[in-house]
């Protein structure tokens, strides 16, 4: 039985409960429309610790003017039921007016510098914010020992990474491994809003993540691969924002350079803008 918990008070009566019986607090933040890679999470999560909270909530103050904030899908019973499944004990569920008491405008926002100003940061300005916003309100509601978060968001994970290490919240971050269909597309619950014909291509995402990390094994240039990418899915009638590899800190690397790599994509088609990547290392010869 999973407990559903929309006022702030009761969280912390149970929260407070767990912690007095010494008992070890799992955290899990998503948006709901929750899938596999939102699940995979919680068992993570529940490797680690006693209790696990998902939390489930469209947070406005990461969706800028024109994003899908008002469509993004809304599915709390499936939610719930699903988290129940995956061994979840409570879905944090707040309002709006609950988790911004003076509405999402006047609230007190997080800023994190550096990271936050390239590729999704500089296609979405604010969006980093909202999320360093939201996830630090939930590690105060919350209060988890391990928090999980996905591989998937490769940038949001880089975020939280500094604003835990900058805050020093006494939490251990856990990241997740990407969660795929069978045909490769990464889970995400933007993926139901893809026509039936965009659906088919849309796996050309993590095929040509691979031929970037294959071509750059092969010793090609950066730039060449980059270039190869966005034009393979210009032609599969994507609109690319960003195909690139970079360094683990998201900087450009020196080319030649052996080492940590990630190659990432941000691209739209139709309507929906999705994102992808992939880690691997460059090693000699
Ligand atoms: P949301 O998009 O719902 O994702 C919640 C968590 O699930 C994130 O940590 C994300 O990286 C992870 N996730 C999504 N798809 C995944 C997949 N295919 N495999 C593995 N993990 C996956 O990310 C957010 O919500 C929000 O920005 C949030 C952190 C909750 C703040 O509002």
């Amino acid at each position: 039985m999973i407990d559903i918990v929309h006022d702030l008070d009761v969280l912390r009566a149970r929260i407070a409960g767990w912690k007095r019986e010494g008992l070890r607090i799992g955290l899990v933040p998503t948006m709901g429309n929750l899938h596999a890679g939102h699940h995979s999470l919680v068992r993570l999560a529940r490797g680690y610790a006693d209790r696990v909270v998902a939390s489930v909530f469209v947070n406005p103050t990461q969706f800028g003017p024109h994003e899908d904030f008002d469509r993004y899908p809304r599915t709390p019973e499936a939610d719930a039921a699903g988290l129940a499944e995956a061994g979840c004990d409570l879905m944090w569920a707040p309002t709006v007016a609950t988790m911004y008491p003076f509405g999402p405008e006047a609230a007190v926002r997080m800023h994190v510098p550096g990271v936050t100003e390239v590729l999704e940061g500089a296609r979405r300005p604010g969006h980093f914010d909202g999320v360093a916003t939201v996830v630090s309100r939930l590690f105060l509601q919350v209060q988890p020992d391990v928090a999980a978060f996905g591989r998937k968001d490769y940038q949001q994970l880089a975020v939280i990474r500094h604003l835990v290490r900058d805050l020093a919240f006494p939490l251990e971050l856990l990241a997740g491994a990407i969660v795929r269909d069978a045909d490769g597309l990464a889970l995400s619950s933007r993926n139901q809003y893809l026509a039936a014909h965009e659906r088919r291509v849309a796996p050309r995402l993590y095929a040509t993540l691979q031929a970037m990390r294959d071509g750059l094994r092969a010793g090609l240039a950066r730039e060449a691969v980059e270039a190869d990418a966005a034009r393979t899915l210009e032609a599969a009638g994507f609109e690319v924002d960003y195909a690139v590899v970079r360094t683990p800190s998201l900087q450009a690397p020196a080319d030649g350079d052996r080492g940590e790599r990630v190659a990432l994509l941000a691209a739209r088609i139709g309507r929906t803008r999705l994102i992808d990547n992939l880690e691997f290392e460059l090693g000699p010869g």
